[in-house]
Parts: structure tokens; sequence; C-alpha cells
């Protein structure tokens, strides 16, 4: 016996949890399916960004930079701290406990909106018969048995994995993808990362700070390329400052391991033969998506060259009413995105308009300062022979900065040298996660540099930062 829907979902990433609640919120009935499970065995919906993504690296990023504070930063305000000890395992544990209450809260969710949830791993069963898809079940639970959902509509969101280096497959003891990344059990002497991406910058902070010596190594010759260069070449500058090592230009030759540590060969900018040592190696050089064993094939869907699913800016497949979201398709791999995506999609098939502006997606690297930016940096618009003008306001400049203890970094606004529209807003610094929200709705809303010049700011606030930014566009900053 099948069970029927107007909408299936596979995958319960924030893709697809938040395409099926969007779903069941515009009447649909909705099964999502998800294979994720926790350590006892336990649906663990929420994907990648829940349990080993954007909220347990977040969770790690908060307390170890609450243990540099305390070990660093807090004499400078008076605070005088002693014997500031570092108890991992607690850290570690707390972390799981956020993630736990995540994939607790998406469970909820489920259940709030009738969206029925199976735990297990779905794939197509053949081609559409009279437009309805069948999709199996094959459940998580050893004594659980195999199910048929059938739907006219179905959504993959089924995301994305570490991609590996062929010379040092991911064993998760020595060879660290993100999942290992965030479970260290004891904070090395010495970490090595490949890839000086997102995941390189954020846990090799978080382990810095806890500690271990680490080294970066990036195959690519510049750092941060697609962050404005004059944001990546102050990252680079602060990072290192910190005690980051990153070398780039790298080519990794070989990785051997032993039983406690793992060595990487490689050759460096200027040719030269290295090798380093270390007890533990990330490897963060990009995700792949997962399309493996959802019976792509079986059902005729259209895969491009990396494995990814094709879709046209709707999310649209090659197969009517399958659509596909988040990091399984085009696109920036970001939770958010993600999310749009499954709202969009959602509203498309309940014969709404739902659209995702590709132009005003966020990024946010959660280092210390942090980085943020939305829309085209400048090198971009340079190469696109787009005239603009810049504005640029330091965080040095901004009394609540002061007051914080934390002027590094600056504000950057882009706007088009003669409509003034912002056409990029660019930020290293305190808060740069929400300040960039602002940066966000401006261009949603088209401001210009002088619309937002005139817009009252809070004093003090770190958003002044963002108002000089737009004046300095105009030549007009009024503390700088
Ligand atoms: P996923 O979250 O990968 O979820 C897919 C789900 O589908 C998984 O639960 C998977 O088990 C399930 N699945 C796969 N195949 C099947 C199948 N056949 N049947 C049933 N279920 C299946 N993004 C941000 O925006 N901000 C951040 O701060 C951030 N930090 C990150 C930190 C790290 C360390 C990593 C690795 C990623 C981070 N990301 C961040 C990226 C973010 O996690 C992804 O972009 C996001 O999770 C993509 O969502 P998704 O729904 O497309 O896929
Ligand atoms: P990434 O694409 O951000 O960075 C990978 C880096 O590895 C690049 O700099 C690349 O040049 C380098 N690289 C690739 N192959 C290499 C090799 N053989 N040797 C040396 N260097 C090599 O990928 P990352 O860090 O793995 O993260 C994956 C994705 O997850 C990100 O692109 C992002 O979409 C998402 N993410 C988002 C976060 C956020 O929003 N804050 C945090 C973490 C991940």
């Amino acid at each position: 016996m099948s069970q029927s829907f107007d909408v299936i979902v596979i995958g319960a990433g924030p893709g697809g949890y938040i395409a099926a609640i969007r779903c069941a919120q515009l009447g649909l009935k909705v099964a999502c399916i998800d294979a994720w499970s926790n350590k006892e065995g336990a649906p663990a919906p929420g994907g990648t960004c829940t349990n080993v993504g954007c909220i347990p690296s977040k969770a790690l990023l908060q307390s170890s930079e609450h243990f540099e504070h305390a070990t660093h930063h807090l004499g400078e305000h008076g605070v005088e701290v002693k014997g500031v000890g570092l108890n991992l395992p607690a850290m570690l544990s707390r972390k799981n406990q956020v993630v736990a209450q995540n994939n607790q809260g998406i469970l909820y969710l489920f259940k709030k909106n009738k969206v029925s949830f199976f735990h297990g791993t779905g794939a197509f069963v053949g081609a559409a018969e009279a437009g309805i898809y069948r999709v199996q079940v094959t459940p998580k639970s050893a004594n659980g048995e195999p199910q048929t959902l059938t739907a006219k509509h179905v959504i993959v969101a089924t995301g994305s994995s570490a991609r590996e280096l062929d010379l040092a497959p991911f064993d998760e003891e020595r060879i660290l993808s993100n999942d290992g990344a965030l479970q260290i059990p004891q904070v090395p002497k010495k970490l090595t990362l490949i890839g000086s991406g997102v995941i390189g910058l954020e846990m090799g902070s978080v382990w810095r700070r806890l500690g271990a010596e680490v080294t970066v190594l990036e195959g690519l010759p510049e750092f941060l390329g697609a962050v404005d260069e004059q944001v990546a070449k102050e990252a680079f500058k602060i990072l290192t400052q910190q005690g980051l090592n990153i070398e780039l230009g790298v080519k990794v030759k070989a990785v051997s391991k032993t039983a406690k540590t793992v060595t990487v060969s490689y050759t460096n900018a200027k040719g030269q033969e290295q090798s380093l040592t270390s007890e533990r190696l990330i490897v963060s050089i990009g995700r792949i998506p997962n399309t493996q064993g959802l019976g792509a094939q079986a059902v005729g869907l259209a895969l491009d060259e990396r494995g990814a699913i094709v879709v046209d800016e709707h999310c649209r497949t090659s197969l009517a009413n399958v659509w596909a979201v988040g990091d399984v398709v085009r696109g920036p791999m970001l939770a958010h995105k993600a999310e749009e995506e499954g709202v969009a999609v959602a509203e498309r098939i309940a014969g709404q308009h739902g659209h995702v502006n590709f132009n005003t997606i966020p990024w946010v690297i959660y280092t210390s300062p942090e980085i943020a930016w939305v829309g085209q940096t400048e090198q971009q618009l340079k190469k696109a022979a787009i005239p603009y003008r810049v504005g640029v306001f330091p965080f040095l400049a901004n009394g609540r900065a002061r007051a914080l203890g934390d002027t590094r970094g600056f504000v950057k606004v882009l706007a088009h040298q003669d409509s003034d529209e912002v056409l990029g807003v660019h930020i290293i610094g305190p808060s740069a996660s929400e300040l960039v929200a602002q940066a966000v709705m401006a261009m949603e809303f088209k401001a210009s540099s002088e619309d937002i010049a005139r817009i009252c700011h809070a004093h003090p606030s770190l958003s002044e930062a963002f108002k000089e930014a737009a004046l300095a566009v105009d030549k007009r900053a009024l503390n700088f």
C-alpha cells in the first residue's frame, strides 16, 4: 500500500524542511523524508546545516571566542581573571546539545504544521505514471519496512557532502571532513588544514583559539578570491597576525599517516618541496552535491558534470513537477539560499509567484572579525566596466567600536557612478553578520548611497559605520 501526498520533499536540511513547512502552510499535504540519524540512531532532521555545519560550527566559534577573550582580552577592560581553563569535553557537549535542540525544534515544527516525516532514504522508483511520482523510503531503523509514497510534485533537497582529496580519503580520525573537524577530542598541538575557504578559516580559527598551532594550505595563489580584494587583504593581515599560518599557492603531493600523526608533502609557491606533520588534518576543499542513490537515472533526472541537478532560475528540473533546491543545485552553498529556494518552490507549486533574488544573497565568514558582503565586488565591477564610486569607513573612527574595544576593519559601499544605486557592500569588522542585513535590505529596495546617508542611525552603534561609508561615497563622511 502506498501513501499519497500532494508533495514529497526528499531531504530535511534548510532547503527541504523549510519547503515542507511552507507547502503545509499553503494547504498542501506534504511528506518529508530525511536520512540523517544521531548517535543513538534517532532522526536528526536539519541536514548538514544543523548537524555538522552552520549550527555546531557557530557554537564552537562562540565558545572558543569566549575562551580567547577570557585569556587575552578581558584585561583590556579592567576585568582580571585568573586560572582560566579549557574544558573541551564540556564545550563539545554544549555544541551537541545546541544541535539536538535544533533537531527537536524541526520535529516539533513538522508536527505543528502536519508534515508527515519519514526517517529513511528516499529514491525515485521510476518515471511518473499519469503524472504521479513514486518514491520509495528505505527506513533507517533495522525493523522498519520499506514504504512507497506517491505525489504529483517532488522537491529534491538532498544537499551536499564534503569533497575528498583523492590522496587523503577521510577516516575522521587523522584526516577529517567538516564532521570530524567539529569533534576533535583533544586540542591538537599542531593542526593542518587543506583549503583556505570558508570552512578552513572558521575551523582553523576555532582550533587556533583553543591553543593549536594551525597551518592552512591553499592551492590558489590568491587569498579568498571571491571576496572584495580590499577586504581579503585586510582579512589576510588580521588572521595571520592572530597566528593562523596561511600558505598560498601550494600543491599537495602526498599525504601519509601513522597511528598518531599525519604528514602532508607539498610544493610551496616558490616550487620548494615541503612537508608538514601534525596530529590531525582537516580537508576543506569544497563540497559535492548528493545525488547518489536518489534514483536520478531511473527517473531520467538531468545532472550536470559536477553531479548537481540541473535547474532553471525557478528550481524546475528536467522533469515536470520535480523541483530541486539548495546545495544539490547550482549557486552558492548557503543555508539561507537553500531556504529561500524552498519557500519559492512551495509557493510556485501552490500557484503563487515565489522567486529568489540571487543578486542579494549575503555571505558571511564567521572569523573574528567577521567578514560579510552582498552584491558585487570592486574587481567584478571593474571587469564588467561598470562605472562606480567607493565609500569606505573604518571602525577605528566609530565610537561604539572603540567602546567595545574592537576597531578592526571597515565598511565599504560601492555605488553606481551615475544612478548612485548601491551595487555592493563589503564589511570586515565587529558584528558584520548582523550589519550586512541592512545592506541587503537597501539593495532589495534599490537604494542609492544617498538614501542610506539620509537615514537616521542610532548613536553610538556599529551601524553608523554603514551610514558613514554611504556618506563617504560622496566624499562627505562626517567622522573620518
Ligand atoms: P543539507 O543541509 O545538506 O541537507 C540535506 C539533507 O538531505 C541531509 O539531512 C541528508 O541526510 C538528506 N538526504 C540526502 N540524500 C537523501 C535521500 N536520498 N533520502 C533522504 N534524505 C536524504 N551555510 C550558511 O549559510 N551559513 C553558515 O554559517 C554555514 N556554515 C557551514 C559550516 C560548515 C562546517 C558546513 C559544512 C557548511 C556550512 N554552511 C553554512 C552550508 C550549509 O550547511 C548548506 O548550504 C546547507 O546545509 C544546505 O542545505 P540543503 O537543505 O540544501 O542540504
Ligand atoms: P570553499 O569553496 O569555501 O573553499 C575551498 C578552498 O579549497 C578554496 O580556496 C580552494 O581554492 C581550495 N582548494 C581546493 N582544492 C584544493 C587542493 N587540492 N589543495 C589546496 N587547496 C584546495 O569550500 P569549503 O571551505 O570546503 O566550504 C564548502 C562550502 O560550505 C562553502 O563554499 C560554503 O558554501 C559553505 N560554508 C559556508 C559557511 C558560511 O556561510 N559561513 C561556513 C562554512 C561552509
